[in-house]
C-alpha cells in the first residue's frame, strides 16, 4: 500500500488577511510538478479562509485548504462558532481537530474531538486528528497507552471506510514550537502504535491506508531524519509553515 505523503501547514493565530493572501500566493508560486505526488494543505485562520481559497482557485492550485477547528452543530445559537457546512462552502477539504493548544487553552476533550470528527465526516471534510503526550506522560513511560486512548476516543463510532481515509497527526506536546523534536525512531514507534490501533479497531487495510503525520518542530533542517520512517507519512507543520520557502522545502523532502 503506498500512501500519498502529506505536508499540512497549521498557521495557528498568524497572518492578517493581506498577509495570508501574500503567503498563499508565494506558496502557490513555489509549487512545481515535483510535488505532484505529495499532498500540500494550508490551514489559515477562519477569517482568511475565503481569501486563501480565492487565491488557490485563481491559480488552479493543487494545494488543498484546511481549517484549524470547527463546531459540531450544523447551525444555530452558538455565538462565535463555525459549522462544517461553512467550511465546506468556502472550499475546505481538511480540518485540524483536537490540537493540543485547543485541548489546553479551549478545553477540548476526547469527547468533543469525537463529535467534531463525526460532524466533519458528515459534511465530506477529512479531519486531521491531533494526539500527543506531554512531557510528564513521556517521562512516566505512559506515552503509548495515553496516545492510544486518545485515538480510540476520537474514532468512536466510525466505520472502516471512514477510518481508512483519516489523517492522524502525532504531536508530542513538548516538541511543539520548542525546537525539540522526538527522535525519528520514537516518533515512528508512536505512529506505528496509532496505525496498529486502527488495525485492531477496524482492519489491516484501514490501518495501511490511514495517513499518520508527525508534528513538532519539523523543519527543512531535520526533515530528512523523518522521511525514511515507515510509519510517518508526512508532517503537520507550525512555525516552518509560515514561510513559503521552508514549507515548500518540507514538502519536497517527502516527494
Ligand atoms: P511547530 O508546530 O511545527 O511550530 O512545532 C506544530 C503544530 O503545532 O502543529
Amino acid at each position: 500500500m503506498t500512501r500519498i505523503p502529506m505536508i499540512a501547514g497549521n498557521w495557528k493565530m498568524n497572518k492578517t488577511t493581506s498577509e495570508a493572501v501574500s503567503l498563499s500566493q508565494d506558496i502557490s508560486y513555489g509549487y512545481d510538478s515535483s510535488l505532484d505526488d505529495v499532498e500540500l494543505v494550508i490551514c489559515p485562520p477562519f477569517i482568511d479562509l475565503k481569501s486563501v481559497s480565492t487565491v488557490l482557485s485563481f491559480d488552479k492550485s493543487r494545494i488543498a485548504l484546511g481549517a484549524q477547528d470547527v463546531f459540531w452543530e450544523r447551525s444555530g445559537a452558538f455565538t462565535g462558532e463555525i459549522s462544517p457546512g461553512m467550511l465546506k462552502e468556502v472550499g475546505c477539504r481538511y480540518c485540524i481537530i483536537g490540537h493540543s493548544e485547543r485541548r489546553e487553552h479551549f478545553f477540548e476533550t476526547n469527547e468533543t474531538v469525537n463529535l467534531k470528527v463525526h460532524a466533519l465526516l458528515n459534511e465530506g471534510i477529512t479531519p486531521i486528528i491531533c494526539c500527543g503526550e506531554d512531557l510528564a506522560t513521556r517521562e512516566a513511560g505512559e506515552t503509548l497507552p495515553f496516545v492510544i486512548s486518545q485515538i480510540k476516543a476520537a474514532l468512536e463510532g466510525l466505520n472502516e471506510k471512514q477510518a481508512a481515509d483519516l489523517v492522524i497527526a502525532y504531536e508530542p506536546i513538548w516538541a511543539i514550537g520548542t525546537g525539540r523534536t522526538a527522535t525519528p525512531e520514537a516518533a515512528d514507534e508512536v505512529c506505528a502504535a496509532i496505525r496498529q490501533t486502527v488495525g485492531d479497531l477496524f482492519s489491516d487495510s484501514a490501518a495501511q491506508s490511514l495517513r499518520v503525520l508527525y508534528g513538532g518542530s519539523m523543519k527543512p533542517e531535520n526533515v530528512s531524519l523523518f522521511v525514511p520512517m515507515p510509519n510517518i507519512d508526512g508532517g503537520l507543520i507550525g512555525g516552518a509553515a509560515l514561510e513559503a520557502r521552508s514549507f515548500i522545502d518540507l514538502a519536497k523532502a517527502f516527494a
